[in-house]
C-alpha cells in the first residue's frame, strides 16, 4: 500500500465549459485506482457550502479551476479560503498555454488565496479549448487591423487550444498530482 492508498481525498473543481471537469475526472479515476478514497464535487455558487463540508472531511484537497482573467473564479476563491490546515494540490486549465511561466503565474495567483496555514503540495495546468465567441471576437479585431501580428498569434493560439485538454495533458497532470501527494 502506498501513501495515496491511505488518503481521503476531496476534489473540488469549477468548470464552465467542461475542460477542467475532464481533468478532474481523470484525477478521480487515477487516484481511486491507486486505492485512495476520493470524493468529488463541482463547485458552483450554490454548492460552495457543500464543497466546504466535503473538503473538511478530507486529508488532502485537490482544487480545480479554469483561468478567469489570470486567476480563478470567486467561488473557487471561497473554497480555497476555507482550506485552513489542509494539504492542497491545485490543477487548472487556461486558454493560453505553451509557456510554463504563464501557468506558474496563474498558479501563484490562485495559491495566494489559500490561508497561511494550508500546506501547498504543488500544482499543474494545461491548455483548454475556448468557445467560438472568442474566435469571432479575434476575427472582428483582425478585420479592424488586418495583418496585426498580436491578433494573428491569438487566433493561432485559439486553434492550438482546440485539441486540449488531450491525453498527454491528462497524463501529465495525473503524474504531477501522484508525485505531489
Ligand atoms: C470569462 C473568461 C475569462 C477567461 N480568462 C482567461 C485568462 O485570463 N487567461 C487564459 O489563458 N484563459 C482565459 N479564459 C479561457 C479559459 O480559462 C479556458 O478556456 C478554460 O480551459 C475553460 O475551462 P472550463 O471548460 O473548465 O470552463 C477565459 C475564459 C472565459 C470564459
Amino acid at each position: 500500500m502506498n501513501d495515496t492508498a491511505r488518503k481521503a481525498i476531496a476534489i473540488a473543481y469549477n468548470s464552465n465549459s467542461g475542460n477542467t471537469r475532464t481533468v478532474a475526472e481523470a484525477l478521480e479515476r487515477a487516484l481511486a485506482a491507486d486505492g485512495a478514497q476520493v470524493t468529488s464535487i463541482q463547485v458552483t455558487p450554490e454548492s460552495v457550502k457543500r464543497a466546504s463540508v466535503l473538503t473538511e472531511a478530507a486529508d488532502t484537497v485537490l482544487v480545480g479551476f479554469w483561468c478567469d482573467k489570470g486567476s480563478c473564479t470567486d467561488e473557487v476563491a471561497e473554497v480555497l479560503a476555507g482550506l485552513s490546515g489542509k494539504c492542497v494540490f491545485l490543477f487548472g486549465t487556461a486558454g493560453f498555454g505553451g509557456e510554463a511561466a504563464y501557468f506558474d503565474r496563474i498558479l501563484s495567483s490562485v495559491r495566494a488565496k489559500l490561508p497561511a496555514d494550508a500546506v501547498y503540495l504543488g500544482g499543474a495546468m494545461c491548455q483548454g479549448r475556448m468557445g467560438g465567441g472568442v474566435l469571432a471576437r479575434y476575427e472582428a479585431m483582425l478585420a479592424e487591423k488586418p495583418g496585426d501580428a498580436r491578433i494573428m498569434s491569438m487566433i493561432d493560439n485559439f486553434h492550438a487550444a482546440e485539441s486540449h485538454p488531450d491525453d498527454a495533458d491528462l497524463a501529465a497532470i495525473v503524474a504531477a498530482a501522484r508525485a505531489a501527494l
